[in-house]
């Protein structure tokens, strides 16, 4: 084989452990030359003669033509991958929270070097998104992306919804079994969709937005109430981050959301992610596969390394030009809310239904997207809100999938 791509790797954790052992047990064209951790004194799987904790060590390495970033830092990572295509050299990172708030000064430091930085594990794990959105639909409008973009959620919601298990003991699960962290506030109060959200606007739509512009719910307040409301209708409630290009201009929203049956989403599992492309010519595409764990993810890195061997970069062809600069908010969803006290939260246009039980009251009915976006600042205690479906035209004069419910009950 001729000579190896030489790399610099920093962390070594979840991912860089895997991309480790990919590189170093098949015969491939990279080799790491150096590995840079927080830590130096943390008893380690390979010899201690691998690492540093001296960044400048890879930073300043003529021999080293990329690197490689996958820290659980995302300021320290921004400055490390500054740095890099700074000093010529090529880098991939993993890191959707990094990219997502200094995507500007990484895009322009991009123009600006020369260099490469890629992010393919960035959002679905395993599942080629960026590379497809960005490169494949570049000439192409699309009219909706949307998908379940973190596992650790649908994990949880999986198991309250098939195991019959309340949100806790889902959570508690999740934590024993490795698929949320300690502290899983990021992946419940879906703070991690959303930044991959923000990455799927630049790359499919051209939108660089910022994170509290987009509609964010989370599943920390789900009941096991909501979860057999679901079953009754035929759905099961997912995390949905959802990219919607209608008359009223591109919207985009994380919150839970009835899948139906007959939706490929319906039937995502556990810690799996999925996506589902509406190209305007092409119509519907799904993808489906891990969002997250060693391997996936390092699957992701390698095959960036190799985009990078063949002098790929992303084309950002929809940034170009761009005007539309905010997101619109006068779409309509259709939403079912439960809480202490609903009727003070929000104004419910299109009232279709609403019920008390107990203390909790429930309605059903559509909102539009702006009042929503008032409500999550406001979203304390025991408040949880599902989305139906989005009452929209499409900007080809499709109509959005919709739910016509009938009257039901909750038992
Ligand atoms: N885990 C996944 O499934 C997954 C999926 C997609 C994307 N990602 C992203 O991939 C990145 C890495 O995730 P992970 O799960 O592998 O993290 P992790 O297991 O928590 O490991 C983090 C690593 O970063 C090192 N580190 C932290 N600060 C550092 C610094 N200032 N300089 C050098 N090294 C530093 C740590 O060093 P020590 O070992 O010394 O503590 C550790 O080796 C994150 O951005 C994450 O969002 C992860």
């Amino acid at each position: 084989m001729n000579k190896k791509i030489t790399i610099g790797l920093f962390g070594y954790g979840c991912v860089g452990n895997g991309l480790f052992q990919i590189l170093n047990r098949n015969e491939l064209p990279f080799a790491i030359k150096k590995i840079c951790v927080k830590n130096i004194n943390k008893q380690r799987d390979i010899d201690a003669s691998w690492f540093t904790n001296n960044k400048n060590e890879l930073l300043l390495d003529d021999s080293i033509q990329i690197i490689v970033e996958l820290i659980d830092d995302a300021d320290e990572a921004f400055q490390i991958v500054k740095q890099a295509l700074l000093n010529g050299k090529q880098v991939v990172s993993a890191n959707k929270k990094m990219i997502a708030q200094y995507f500007n000064q990484l895009y322009a430091l991009q123009k600006q070097t020369g260099n490469t930085l890629l992010y393919e594990g960035a959002v679905c794990g395993s599942i080629p998104a960026i590379r497809i959105l960005d490169s494949y639909y570049a000439n192409e409008q699309l009219l909706e992306v949307a998908g379940i973009l973190n596992g650790t959620t649908n994990y949880i919601l999986t198991q309250m919804a098939d195991a019959s298990i309340d949100y806790k003991t889902a959570l508690q699960k999740a934590t024993l079994s490795g698929f949320a962290e300690s502290n899983p506030v990021m992946d419940v109060e879906a703070f991690d969709p959303v930044f991959k959200l923000q990455l799927i606007l630049a790359h499919a739509f051209g939108l660089i937005i910022p994170n509290h512009q987009i509609l964010r719910f989370g599943i920390q307040h789900i009941s096991s109430t909501d979860t057999r409301f679901a079953k009754q209708l035929g759905c099961k409630i997912k995390l949905i981050a959802r990219i919607i290009n209608s008359n009223e201009g591109i919207s985009a929203y994380v919150m839970p959301a009835f899948i139906q049956a007959t939706d490929a989403l319906f039937n995502i599992q556990n810690e799996n992610n999925a996506l589902s492309i509406q190209p305007r010519f092409a119509d519907k595409q799904f993808f489906s596969g891990k969002g997250a764990g060693s391997f996936p993810t390092a699957s992701a890195v390698l095959s960036d390394l190799g985009a990078i061997e063949n002098k790929q970069a992303y084309s950002y062809t929809k940034l170009i030009g761009k005007t539309q600069t905010e997101l619109g908010v006068s779409v309509f969803l259709k939403v079912y809310m439960r809480g202490d006290n609903i009727s003070n939260v929000c104004q419910i246009m299109n009232l279709e239904k609403h019920w008390t039980e107990g203390k909790q009251q429930f309605a059903i009915g559509s909102i539009a997207l702006k009042d929503l976006l008032n409500v999550s600042d406001k979203c304390i205690g025991n408040f949880f809100v599902a989305a139906f479906s989005v009452e929209q035209t499409l900007a080809s004069g499709q109509i959005s999938d919709k739910s016509e419910l009938g009257v039901f009950s909750i038992h």
